[in-house]
């Protein structure tokens, strides 16, 4: 796809499509205004007809304009103007977008950054109209041998005036690094377990890598892992015929003495459940359990894209959770890289097992922040849905940049808490913990096992259970979700 800002006069453009916005008032946006004027009044004619109100995300299609080198015109509702937010203006975006996907149309310009939003700029809607339109011409088709080729349009023009022309293409460029980063995501997690392996993320890791003269990329073996003293993590890879490995990016954008913010993503490419097995139905989904790991690799890529002036280093463990008769039995008891004994109880709650010897490996970088963000809980499903990821962490002013930075980016959070009373559940008569603390609370119960391992640091969870994938149906798949505010976050910090 080829996207630009087009800064032509309306009369003068050439486009198969425009898509210009209205109200529920019928105010019609500045582009349906100019588009109106110079064709007779034609789109003030066909709202009259009342088969469009103007409510969010309604869509009708003018598909025919006498003398005019704009083929067809969209009209998008935008709904109540006083109203208008920036989660309703990507609705508008993708109900615009999903509406002409299958249509005969090669090129498309979309006049939306015109649109008044409180507290935005024409850099972030353009940036937005990028993100929401990339997302949706996303097609999975690696392992399909017929190919369905149903997206024609291969030239998206984003209208600007000429004075706005330089922010719009920070916009743009700020909008292509991330949605790249999105498509890597959500390739990596759409891919079958039996492509998308350890190995495999760590070969993709080098790939992101080598394509950045400023990012270095180190892989570790288990028997790297076994002197570094990683009991835990390699207790999950026990059961697997794929080697675990560490996949370790290193981003250096700012200055060499400046503390990188450290990611680490959890990168379980199947999660069987070990011996505590999970139950058959949904259980292909599990592949998706490396989407922390993915978004880790999305997250860096998209820094080293917007060349941004700080240091971010990206830690992946990576591997199976499989029954095997040499994999772990519940009642086993590890000893982590910290020290800290672990009771098992339950070998499915593994991604706390290999975060534990990342988390304390992530130490080594004498870390500003650590960030982790992993699809660990069930629990988090049931507590949030799949709307928000949930946030825990032990630093008010990361939590709090973290939101900032998600409410910017359309990539919510919602925090819960993480007091010693909950991290009482994970007493263990046999360990310093136990891996489970019981059926209450099980999101801010794992978050509570990992931070007895971030003591040293300022540091934040993502549980990303709920949000990095849209279950079942015919939406099922990866949605590179929390590439976005990771992103933004990077992004502000690079600016503060
Ligand atoms: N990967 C799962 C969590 C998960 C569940 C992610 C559903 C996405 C959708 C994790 O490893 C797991 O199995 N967690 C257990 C923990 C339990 C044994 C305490 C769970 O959530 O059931
Ligand atoms: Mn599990
Ligand atoms: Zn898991």
């Amino acid at each position: 796809m080829d996207y630009s800002i087009e800064t032509l006069a309306l009369d003068k453009l050439e486009t198969d499509c425009i898509i210009v916005g209205f109200y529920d008032n019928q105010q019609l946006s500045p582009a349906a205004e100019t588009i109106n004027s110079l064709n007779q009044g034609l789109i003030s004619k066909v709202i009259d007809r009342g088969d469009i109100k103007g409510k969010n995300a309604e869509t009708l299609m003018i598909n025919y304009l006498p003398n005019s080198s704009i083929q067809r015109v969209l009209l998008v509702g935008l709904g109540n103007k006083e109203k208008l937010t920036a989660k309703s203006y990507r609705k508008a975006l993708s109900s615009a977008i999903s509406s002409l996907k299958t249509l005969k149309l090669d090129s498309l310009c979309c006049s939306l950054a015109d649109i008044e939003i409180n507290n935005t700029d024409i850099a972030w809607k353009t940036r937005q109209i990028v993100e929401v339109f990339n997302d949706a011409f996303y097609q999975y088709q690696h392992t399909k041998s017929i190919k369905e080729q149903n997206i024609n349009i291969t030239k998206v023009q984003i209208s600007s005036g000429k004075e706005t022309e330089v922010e719009a293409n920070f916009g743009l460029q700020q909008g292509l690094a991330i949605a790249k980063g999105v498509d890597l995501t959500k390739f990596l997690a759409d891919l079958p377990a039996n492509i998308c392996t350890p190995n495999y993320l760590a070969e993709q890791a080098i790939t992101v890598a080598n394509n950045s003269d400023k990012m270095t990329v180190e892989i570790l073996e288990e028997s790297d892992m076994e002197t570094l003293g990683m009991g835990s993590f390699l207790s999950v890879s026990r059961g697997s015929r794929q080697a675990a490995k560490l996949i370790v990016l290193n981003y250096r954008g700012g200055e060499k003495n400046d503390k990188p913010i450290v990611l680490v993503g959890k990168g379980l490419t199947f999660d069987a459940g070990g011996i505590s097995l999970k139950p058959s139905a949904g259980m292909d989904e599990m592949k998706y359990d490396m989407c922390g790991g993915a978004s880790v690799l999305g997250t860096l890529q998209a820094a080293a894209e917007m060349q941004l002036k700080i240091n971010v280093v990206g830690i992946v463990p990576s591997s199976e959770n499989m029954p095997d008769g040499d994999a772990s039995k519940p009642g086993d008891i590890l000893t982590s890289m910290s020290g800290l004994t672990i009771e098992v109880l339950n070998t499915d709650a593994e991604g706390r097992l290999i975060l534990c010897d990342a988390l304390t490996f992530a130490k080594k970088f004498n870390p500003e922040v650590v960030i982790d963000l992993a699809t660990l809980t069930g629990a988090c499903l049931v507590a949030l849905g799949r709307i928000p990821s949930g946030l825990l962490g032990n630093d008010d002013d990361l939590c709090n940049d973290l939101i900032a930075a998600s409410e910017t980016a359309s990539d919510s959070l919602w925090r819960l808490p993480l007091w010693d009373e909950y991290g009482d559940l994970l007493k263990s008569n046999f360990a310093d913990l136990a891996n489970i603390g019981g059926r209450d609370a099980g999101t801010i119960t794992a978050a509570c096992f990992l931070s007895r391992f971030t003591e040293d640091y300022r540091w934040a969870h993502l549980d990303i259970a709920g949000t990095a994938w849209h279950s079942g149906g015919a939406n099922k798949g990866a949605t590179g979700r929390p590439v976005p505010l990771l992103s933004q976050y990077l992004i502000d910090r690079a600016n503060a």
